[in-house]
Formats: C-alpha cells, structure tokens, sequence
C-alpha cells in the first residue's frame, strides 16, 4: 500500500484525523433548497438516517472549492407509520451571498458528502424580471413533467420552482420511503434553484407532518403559509387545507385568515407596493374550476372562495380579502389539468376590455396549473366551458411566469404530451396595482 501511495503521489496530502464512518445512513440524500426570505440568503435542506453534524461546503464558481462553510442544525423527524422511522432533516442557511452570482456547494458532513451541486443567489433589486416554474400535483409514479423540467432547471431557464401542493401521491406511504423517493427524484430540480411550496390535501396524513417536517419555507408556520418577495413580486403561499381538515383545528382557519390580512395590508402599504406591486397568491384547491369531478370547486359552493358556514365561529372565504387587497394572480392546481380565467370576481368576468381582457382587468386573474403528472392521470372537463373560463387543456405539462417589470408579466403553459410546444400564452398587463386598480 505505501508504494502505490508514494507511485500516486498522494502521500503530500495531509490524511484527516478522523476515523470516518462508513457513508451509508449518514450518506445525504433529497437534497433540495429554498428562499428564506431573508436578502442574500438561501436554506440547503437534505437528509440522513443517522444522526450527523450539518455542514455545507461552498464558493462561487470558478473559485476554490468549498472555500466557505456554514453549519446549521438537524431535528429528528419520526414518521407516523407503524415502523416509525426516523429521518435526520438537516438545514443550512447560507448568508451573504452576492447576487446574481453562481455558487458550488456540497452538504454532508464528515461521514459523508453529497453530489456537488449549483444554484444563483436571488437578484435582491426589485427591476429584474424573475422567471419561474409552476405546477402541482406531481407523483413519484408518472411524473410526466420532470425530464422537461431537470433539462431546463439544469441549463438555467428559471429563477425559482413554485410546487402547488400535491406531492409523491404520498409522501408518508410505505413508512415515508415514498416521501424520500420523491425528494430523491425532485433533488434533480430543487438542489438548484429554491424550490417554495404549499400543501395540498395528499399531504393531510398525520396532521401534514410529512410535508411540514421535509420542506423548510420562510416564516415560523413549518412552511403551511408565508410570503416573500422576488424582482417585483409579492407571493403568498397559503394552505387551501386548512378548510377540509377540521380535525387538525379550526383555529387553523382564523391563524391564516388573520395573518393572510396582516400580510397583504403590509404588502399594500404605498411605499411597498410601489416598489413591488405584484402579488400572486398560490394555494392547492381553486375557487374555480370547470372538471367533471366531485371536487369543491364544481359541485359546490368552494370553501376556499366564499369560506365556511358549519364552523363556530363561521370562517371567512378569501375572494373576496383577495379583491379587496388588489391581488393581481391567484395560482392554483389539485385539477389534473390547465384551465386559464377570464378576470373574475364573484362568478362575474371583468375584463379589462372586450379586445384586451388581460390589459388593466378589474378583478384578479385565476390560474389552475394541476398536470404535472401523477399516477391519479389526467382529469377531465365538463362538456361545455363555463363563461368565466378562457381557455382549457387536459394534457400533462407545467407554466411558465416571467415578472418582466411593474407593468408586465408574461405566463404560457408548456405541453408534455406535445413535446414542450407552447399550448397558451398570455401578457398580463397592469399600469395600476391595488384595490384602485378595479375600479
Ligand atoms: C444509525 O442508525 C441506526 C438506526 O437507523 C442505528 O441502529 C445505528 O446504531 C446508528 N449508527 C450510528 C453510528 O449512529
Ligand atoms: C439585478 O437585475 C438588474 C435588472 O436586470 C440588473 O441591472 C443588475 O445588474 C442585477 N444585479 C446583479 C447583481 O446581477
Ligand atoms: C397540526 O399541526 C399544526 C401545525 O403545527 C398545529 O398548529 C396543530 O395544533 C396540529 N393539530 C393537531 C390536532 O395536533
Ligand atoms: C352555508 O353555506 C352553504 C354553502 O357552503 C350555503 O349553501 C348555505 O346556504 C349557507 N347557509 C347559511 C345559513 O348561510
Ligand atoms: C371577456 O373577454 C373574452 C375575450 O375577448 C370574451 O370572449 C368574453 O366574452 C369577455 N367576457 C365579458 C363578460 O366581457
Ligand atoms: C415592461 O416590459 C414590457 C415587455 O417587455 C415592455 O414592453 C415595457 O416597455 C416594459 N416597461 C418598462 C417600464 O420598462
Ligand atoms: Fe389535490
């Protein structure tokens, strides 16, 4: 052994004094990354099954490798599964990051490093033009989307990946080996640009613990709401299950309701929203639809739009604290399909004008963005479109958004099933934001 040591010429390297273990259940896996909302800043997600110290290595490309280091924390997840696994989910923040620029990192420890991987720290100015991914409702099973999306994540098309609830089809099945599974193959998209999320209702066992204990959005909610802001955009991320899951406590409701208002006046006030004056919403379960299923947004009144009667207290619905507020976009999935809103409000269409109906609209404009793949397939529509729907498609894919400026943002949808042709796409165009903008 010396001799082909010396031969290699390996000698020189200092060994670590470290009796390393063998990387296997402190090896990291499903590693992934999000915004804290924090300028500057980004939290690196992954984990192990043994109990390991949290440590990312990292430079901006083209230096040194792993020059820097940051250390964070892991807490122990226990799945609510008969075998009662237990997961190490570590998280990093990583801060004063240059924007615009490229960084390496890897994440582990010292019994075990991942891959190397990259990402670009957010332009922190509110005059670049963010571009995004968007969709839910993807499986581990028939994840029809995702070999588009790692191409593209990987060459740089997007900013950030906003995932509309809906994960695995579930992530706590199998003792939550299909929730590992899933951030295994997501870990080709979310190890490189953040990755921000909401909960949609296949994420309801054990009161969401799998998706509250995985993900690690901005704010003190386990990632179930929270905002942060991106170029000139204001996005709220909510959970539309708070509604369904009684169970879980009806307080949740007002928390949301409570905070949702607090957010969005803040966001509201003139210096803020002059400087960023988008908001986009994104919750799982639409206010509208027109599908052929039992779900709430077609057979009844949606709980989500108008809230709650049988609750005590009764729980607002949030139409109409969107309105109010001048939401511009409301993004949603849990359809297994795309279906495009004319400007609406109340079951009314107001288009900004019979030619132009996206130019200066005076209600907010709804997307549904559901098809990204999953082993429950597509859904289907009913026959006819309602008024209030523009346009519809049932194949698989995902949408497009780029925030170009203060007045333009541009969304289409990207056709899996058609080889990534461009099935739709649309200027959303507001020279006035806020409540004063309707009218
Ligand atoms: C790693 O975890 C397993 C349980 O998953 C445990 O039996 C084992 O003792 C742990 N090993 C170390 C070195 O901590
Ligand atoms: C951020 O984006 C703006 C607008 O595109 C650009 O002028 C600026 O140079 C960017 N900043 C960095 C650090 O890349
Ligand atoms: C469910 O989780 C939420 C968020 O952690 C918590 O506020 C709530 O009390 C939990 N509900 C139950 C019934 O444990
Ligand atoms: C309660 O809400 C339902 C829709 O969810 C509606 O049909 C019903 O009329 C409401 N009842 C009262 C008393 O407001
Ligand atoms: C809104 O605009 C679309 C497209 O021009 C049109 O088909 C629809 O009828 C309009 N709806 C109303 C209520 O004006
Ligand atoms: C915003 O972007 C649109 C589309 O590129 C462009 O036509 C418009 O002039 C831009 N507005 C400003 C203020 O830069
Ligand atoms: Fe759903």
């Amino acid at each position: 052994m010396a001799s082909l040591c010396t031969l290699l010429g390996l000698c020189c390297l200092a060994a670590p004094l470290v009796l390393a273990l063998p990387p296997f259940k402190s090896q990291p896996e499903q590693v992934h990354i999000s915004y804290p909302a924090a300028p500057y800043s980004m939290v690196i997600t992954w984990t192990t099954f043994n109990e390991t110290e949290s440590v990312v290595e990292y430079n901006v490309w083209g230096g040194k490798l792993f020059d820097l280091m940051a250390k964070g924390t892991s807490t122990i997840f226990e799945d609510g599964g008969s075998e009662k696994r237990k997961l190490y989910v570590h998280r990093v923040t990583l801060s004063g990051l240059r924007p615009g620029s490229a960084y390496v990192y890897h994440c582990g420890s010292e019994d075990g490093w991942s891959d190397i991987f990259y990402f670009t720290a957010l332009n922190e100015t509110t005059s670049w033009s963010p571009r995004f991914a968007v969709f839910g409702d993807m499986g581990n099973e028939n994840p029809q989307s995702l070999s588009r999306l790692q191409k593209e994540t990987q060459v740089g098309t997007y900013d950030a990946i906003l995932h509309i609830g809906d994960f695995a089809y579930d992530m706590d099945e199998d003792n939550g080996r299909i929730g590992d599974e899933f951030m295994s193959q997501i870990q080709s998209i979310a190890a490189y640009v953040p990755y921000m999320t909401c909960p949609g209702n296949h994420e309801s066992a054990y009161n969401f613990s799998n998706y509250r204990n995985r993900f690690s959005m901005p704010g003190d909610t386990e990632s179930l709401w929270y905002s942060w802001n991106i170029g000139p955009a204001h996005i709220v991320s909510f959970s539309t299950e708070v509604y369904f899951f009684l169970d879980y406590g009806v307080d949740l409701i007002f928390k949301q309701y409570e905070w949702l208002k607090r957010d969005l006046e803040e966001a509201n006030k003139p210096e803020n929203r002059k400087t960023r004056p988008w908001i986009i919403t994104m919750g799982h379960r639409p206010m509208y639809c027109s599908n052929d299923d039992k779900d709430d947004c077609t057979q009844f009144e949606s709980y989500i739009r108008i809230g709650r009667n049988d609750t005590s207290p009764p729980a607002p619905g949030l139409e109409k604290l969107f309105f109010l507020n001048g939401v511009d976009l409301e993004l949603w999935a849990h359809e297994h399909t795309y279906e495009r809103l004319w400007p609406i409000y109340g079951y009314k269409v107001f288009n900004g004008s019979a030619d132009e109906p996206y130019v200066n609209p005076k209600a907010p404009v709804h997307i549904i963005t559901g098809s990204a793949g999953c082993r429950e397939k597509h859904d289907g529509f009913i026959p006819e479109p309602r008024a209030w729907s523009a346009l519809r498609s049932t194949d698989y894919g995902y949408t497009r958004m780029q925030v170009l400026n203060h007045t333009h943002l541009y969304l289409e949808q990207v056709s899996d099933d058609q080889y990534g042709k461009v099935i739709d796409s649309i200027w959303l165009v507001k020279e006035k934001h806020g409540a004063a903008a309707w009218l």
